[in-house]
């Protein structure tokens, strides 16, 4: 062999070596760098993008949190986000991008239901946990009795909200008779009518109509016109800010003064801009908290959050920042960032205090943790009762 051709045959081998060696560092960047990378999947702009704005912020505190006590696992936390535009199929493309681009170890988001259910498959096929903070629906975690392995979340599911506004129907308000009027373009509003429906109806009580509406419409006045006419004890409106917004202040202009029963999907200053405080009055929701509870715990993160943004927490700001201490806790127990390793990790949460309540998965990848509910006086929010499950 020639001195040419061996050196050619050596700069082959460095070459080969290096190729090896990049590669080798690519595929392993996730875990092996400064830094863990998490994606955040959420409705930024769009019909519930101060619902996305919300809980980024709370995620992002609970980083800035860990960040400075000196990271997790040593390494520092990054959120690397994407706008889903609050619609499914942007929600699809987000989690890829953050996956197959941004090579993120872990989703948190997307918030609304619908959103997350439309993550899901993307997460399972590529072995990336999906973690959401907000999303209710029962078929996010569990879909024909099997449980989905890659799907977790930090909150309580809808039939056990629906079942807590139906008994606030009949205990609190002595409602013998509902109307239950959905937005038909929600998976979360079609579960929760259906929960709503069973539990009132196990109380003695009669559902004497169910109408819809959908996303984005803006005049609800023929549909109030026909349930004004039914003269029923309550109306359930189990939908998001801006439509509940839109048809408090149109039920109460066409003269419906009674009470307005709603869920998690109220809980935005925005409702109040769109209805007015005087409509909002005699109006009730569920939630996942309330910044009025006295408990210490509650109080701390109530005024770190306002001292970081100058505005007070929504529930969805104390379920992000659940969330991310769910996603924390797993990274420690996992003592990796491998998303196979977090996805083990996250299934065996026990006993994590968090925010809104102590959160250990069951079964079905589902936390168990008291409701409270709201009541709207003059455009404040009043923390009137705490459920526990
Ligand atoms: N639970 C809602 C859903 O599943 C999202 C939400 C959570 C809204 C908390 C407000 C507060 O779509």
């Amino acid at each position: 062999m020639t001195k040419r051709k061996l050196s050619f045959i050596g700069l082959l081998i460095v070459v080969s070596l290096l190729g090896v060696m990049l590669t080798g560092c690519s595929s392993t960047a996730t875990t092996d760098s400064k830094e863990i990378k998490i994606g955040g999947n959420f409705e930024l702009t769009g019909g519930v993008a101060n619902f996305g704005k919300q809980t980024m912020q709370g995620i992002q505190l609970a980083f800035k949190e860990a960040n400075a006590a000196g990271g997790v696992l040593g390494k520092k936390l990054v959120l690397v986000t994407a706008d889903n535009k609050s619609e499914p199929s942007e929600a699809t493309n987000a989690i890829t991008k953050l996956i197959t681009q941004d090579k993120v170890v872990m989703v948190l988001g997307p918030i609304a239901s619908s959103n997350v259910l439309a993550t899901l498959q993307v997460g399972q096929d590529n072995k990336v946990p999906v973690l959401t903070a907000t999303g209710t629906n029962s078929k996010i975690t569990v879909d024909n009795g099997k449980v989905k392995p890659y799907a977790f979340r930090a909150c309580f599911i809808d039939p056990f909200q629906g079942s807590v506004m139906a008994n606030f129907a009949t205990k609190t308000l002595k409602a013998k008779t509902a109307v239950i009027y959905i937005d038909s373009s929600s998976d979360y509003s079609k579960g929760l009518a259906e929960s709503f429906e069973a539990q009132f109806v196990k109380n003695g009580g009669v559902i004497v109509a169910k109408e819809a509406f959908l996303q984005k419409d803006q005049d609800f006045k023929a549909t109030l016109t026909k349930i004004k006419g039914m003269n029923a004890d309550t109306i359930f409106i189990p939908a998001y800010y801006e439509e509940v917004g839109k048809i408090s202040k149109q039920a109460r202009e066409i003269g419906i003064t009674t009470p307005l029963i709603g869920t998690d999907g109220f809980d935005d200053p925005k409702v109040v801009d769109i209805a007015g405080a005087e409509a909002l009055n005699n109006t009730f929701f569920s939630n996942h908290y309330s910044a009025q509870d006295t408990d210490p715990r509650i109080q701390k993160f109530v005024a770190a959050y306002k001292a970081e943004y100058g505005q007070e927490p929504s529930a969805l700001a104390a379920l992000g920042y659940d969330s991310a201490l769910m996603a924390i806790d797993a990274i420690k127990r996992a003592n990796s960032a491998d998303p196979v390793k977090l996805r083990d990790a996250l299934e065996q949460t026990k006993n994590l205090q968090v925010v809104t309540g102590v959160i250990t998965l069951d079964g079905d990848h589902n936390p168990i943790k008291s409701a409270v509910v709201i009541e709207m006086k003059d455009g404040k929010q009043v923390f009137k009762e705490k459920i526990n499950p």
